[in-house]
């Protein structure tokens, strides 16, 4: 049944699935000392967001289990994108944290992985987990055409026209106007977890018009996440020279309203596939949160 009220329940065994599925990916390192740091930032506390949508987006397609009671709670056919996403999303931290980006010494509450383990195992760290999260997607009981589908669409949402455009966007400090800003973000962390929502569509063997739809919540909550991280963010944000942020250019209350006005935007289009319970508690979660 869908989640709506009861995300949390939803979530927890997809969460479980997929640490399972990392651990076992991640259990094999032959490299000397390389196993833990590997697998350090992959289990590090991350909210798990992009899976979570991932399992959300399948759900939304997916056909009902033919006997409802006995089907297992999370769907083998998904597991392999969540955990690629993630994967991606984990070797994007890594490396924003380098001394040569954000410089940053702690996230998630404990030292980054270049102040634990070197700057050198933290670069590798970042190289190794990009690589796999496109050697998990390959490896998949799915189709060969539902592979490269997912492979070509997480390639371009991480690659220069994605994420690594809006780092390099960031770095250059392109946040002058909201055009910018936007810009920015949509390529930084909102291709991202569109990619995310499509790659679960995929593997619910999603048509056209299907992806579309998800394409677009997932563009949607993607920058509706981060104008909430902005709110979230406010105070170090609120003077001069900090991050780019909607919050400095906006002010809190627009920034808010326009979040919430994004998050019915993605609602509006999950509703147009079979089940977009979970799609819809996701979206009013990303602007909802307090983490
Ligand atoms: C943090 O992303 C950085 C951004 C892209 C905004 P998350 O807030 O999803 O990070 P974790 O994985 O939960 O720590
Ligand atoms: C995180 O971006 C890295 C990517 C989205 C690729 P930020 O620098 O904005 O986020 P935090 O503050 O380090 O989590
Ligand atoms: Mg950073």
């Amino acid at each position: 049944s869908p989640p709506g009220s009861d995300l949390q329940a939803w979530l927890a065994p997809r969460r479980s699935a997929l640490d399972a599925f990392l651990q076992a990916r991640l259990a094999q390192v032959w490299a000397p000392g390389f196993a833990e740091p590997l697998r350090y930032p992959v289990f590090a506390g991350g909210k798990r967001v992009r899976p979570a949508l991932c399992f959300a987006a399948y759900d939304a397609l997916a056909k009902a289990p033919d006997v409802p009671a006995r089907a297992p709670d999370v769907p083998a056919p998904v597991l392999p994108a969540a955990a690629a996403v993630e994967l991606v999303h984990s070797y994007s931290l890594v490396h924003d944290d380098l001394p040569a980006m954000d410089d940053d010494d702690e996230r998630r509450g404990q030292p980054t992985v270049h102040v634990r383990f070197g700057e050198a195992v933290a670069i590798l760290v970042g190289d190794a987990l990009l690589t796999e999260a496109f050697a998990v997607l390959a490896a998949s009981e799915l189709s060969a055409e539902q592979r490269v589908a997912q492979i070509a669409a997480l390639a371009g949402a991480s690659g220069h026209l994605g994420m690594v455009g809006g780092q390099v966007a960031d770095i250059a400090g392109d946040d002058a106007d909201l055009e910018c800003l936007t810009r920015l973000h949509r390529a930084k962390t909102g291709a991202l977890i569109t990619a995310s929502c499509t790659l679960g569509g995929i593997a619910a063997g999603a048509g056209a018009q299907a992806l579309a739809a998800l394409e677009a919540y997932g563009q949607a909550v993607g920058l509706a996440f981060q104008l909430a991280d902005d709110v979230l963010d406010a105070a170090e944000d609120a003077g001069e020279g900090g991050p780019p942020s909607f919050v400095r250019l906006l002010g809190l209350d627009a920034t808010r309203a326009r979040a919430a006005a994004l998050a019915d935007e993605a609602i509006e289009a999950a509703q147009a596939l079979p089940r977009p319970g979970a799609l819809v508690a996701l979206a009013r979660f990303s602007v909802e949160r307090s983490v």
